[in-house]
């Protein structure tokens, strides 16, 4: 079984999507870890990326530190515009659910990457919130994290390659004031798991 668990930057999907996956003793794919050691490639399309144990190998370098940096984030969203590398990422994510029960978080599960997954949810949460989450987890400014956050999603939605958009079947979620436990208990009823 596929859970697919697409939505915005700070919507909560990462703690989410690696709580459900516990929850319901499936695999965890972060499609975004992806994007991000694609992002600080030579060769974005050739590179080799792995995700094992929680680490994220880019060429046999262990990056991921230094994955989850602001300058990272915005080197990631560049990278994810551009349709090859998006074609080479969506493979490798194909490749490793191919078999096995998966929660796999990103942008484009549900409409590309997995469009038969059982369970399609869609996270999301009031800009601010978001922001606000961000910001507590960096330890940096909420209007400069809010001002960053509106030029990503801007980037992400309007793109001509999968622009971040629900899949017509997903079940939107919007977390804004709900707890990662209170988010987790709902995706597990609508997995019937
Ligand atoms: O979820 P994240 O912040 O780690 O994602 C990093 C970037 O990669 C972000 O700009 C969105 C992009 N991304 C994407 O385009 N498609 C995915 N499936 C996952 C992430």
């Amino acid at each position: 079984m596929i859970v697919a668990i697409d939505g915005p930057a700070g919507a909560g999907k990462s703690t989410v999507a690696r709580a459900a996956a516990r929850a319901l003793g499936f695999q965890y794919l972060d499609t975004g870890a992806m994007y991000r050691a694609a992002g600080l490639a030579d060769d974005p399309v050739a590179a080799d990326i792995r995700l094992a144990d929680g680490r994220v190998l880019l060429d046999g370098r262990d990056v991921t530190a230094e994955i989850r940096t602001p300058e990272a984030s915005e080197r990631a969203s560049v990278v994810a515009a551009r349709p090859e590398v998006r074609a080479a990422m969506v493979a490798k994510q194909r490749a490793i659910m191919a078999t096995g029960d998966w929660v796999a978080e990103g942008r484009d599960i549900g409409t590309v990457v997995a469009p038969d997954a059982e369970l399609k949810v869609f996270l999301t949460a009031d800009p601010r919130e978001r922001a606000r989450r961000r910001a507590a987890e960096l330890g940096l400014d909420v209007e400069h994290v809010l001002r960053e956050q509106a030029l990503r999603d801007e980037r992400d939605r309007t793109r001509a390659a999968s622009p971040l958009v629900p899949a017509p079947d997903a079940i939107e979620l919007d977390t804004t004031g709900l707890t990662i436990d209170e988010v987790v208990d709902r995706i597990r009823e609508l997995a019937g798991c």
